[in-house]
């Protein structure tokens, strides 16, 4: 089912005089929707929910949760019921966001709950409820960043990438970067871009990442998780053209955009090469264009 002989470097040709090279790792084509750091993040906490003999995987996610997606296609494909916990009450009652519907076609089981009771997702008492509703089952944390997840973030560099400068990913929860770290060289730098605004990010990534060469880049979150403006919107749609290779708006294309920036004003030293990894979430895209459309924005093409 994963396509794990699919990932290649890919060279991102730039122009000589800018003096750095730059490569994407294409993790996204691993599956459609179990894509990059999704199968990643899932495959030891799978292994696990199998090993204690639980049947059924519950998560946590907004509406257009690249994570909701690929828990409801893994647990569908692998024979596990799944629940999703959904921030937003009022989504119950929408019947065409393509993510949820992707979803529930894949067999989720849905529990919409306000911002404030999924705030206090992880408390004990609201745990124990979920229990009492679903029976038993083996939690998956929200983007499902914890200590397996970031085992298996520890696979995507091999040492065919140890001889990058610089190793670049967006990050929402912190776990790839997490796993990042922990697998790349002490000379390497790795570059983190927050796709959301906080300051939280620093000290979760410190809980797992076992080295210190790394760093975040807090420029191109552009206003916030989700947020998006006709520049960034721009920007993708060009990269695919020059490069076929489609971006998602809400990580992918705010990293690469940011390293484009970045490229330009010198940040990196000559002779730097870079690899960017591509964490895949091209399912969002629809959901997004959906919400674009309705403003009048251009969309992202695909
Ligand atoms: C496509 C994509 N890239 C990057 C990330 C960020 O990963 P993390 O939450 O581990 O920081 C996510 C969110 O999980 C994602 O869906």
């Amino acid at each position: 089912m994963f396509q794990l002989n699919n990932i290649v470097n890919q060279d991102i040709s730039l122009p000589k005089a800018l003096g750095v090279e730059l490569f994407l790792k294409r993790e996204d084509r691993i599956h459609p929707f179990v894509s990059g750091n999704k199968y990643r993040k899932l495959k030891y906490n799978i292994e696990e929910a199998d090993r204690l003999g639980l049947k059924t995987l519950l998560t946590f996610g907004g509406a257009f949760s690249n994570h909701l997606a690929a828990v409801a296609y893994a647990g569908n494909t692998l024979g596990f019921k799944t629940i999703g916990v959904v921030r937003g009450e009022e989504l119950s009652a929408e019947t065409n966001n393509p993510t949820l519907v992707f979803c529930r076609n894949h067999g989720m089981v849905f529990k919409f709950v306000s911002r404030e009771v999924y705030r206090n997702k992880t408390s004990e008492s609201f745990i124990d409820d979920l229990k009492h509703e679903f029976g038993d089952f083996y939690l998956i944390p929200e983007g499902g960043t914890n200590t397996l997840a970031v085992k298996g973030c520890e696979e995507i560099l091999t040492e065919n990438d140890f001889n990058f400068s610089h190793i670049c990913t967006a990050v929402g929860t912190g776990g790839t970067i997490s796993g990042i770290i922990n697998c790349s060289q002490s000379s390497q730098q790795v570059l983190g871009f927050p796709a959301l605004k906080g300051s939280f990010l620093q000290e979760d990534i410190s809980k797992f990442a076992v080295n210190s060469n790394w760093e975040l880049i807090t420029d191109y979150h552009f206003g916030g998780y989700a947020k998006i403006n006709k520049e960034l919107i721009g920007f993708i749609n060009e990269f695919r053209n020059k490069y076929s290779i489609q971006l998602d708006p809400v990580y992918t294309g705010k990293m690469m955009f940011g390293i484009f920036d970045l490229i330009k004003k010198g940040f990196f030293p000559k002779g730097s090469r870079i690899l960017a990894i591509h964490t895949g979430g091209l399912q969002g895209i629809a959901g997004m264009n959906a919400k674009l459309k309705q403003k009048g924005f251009p969309l992202i093409e695909t």
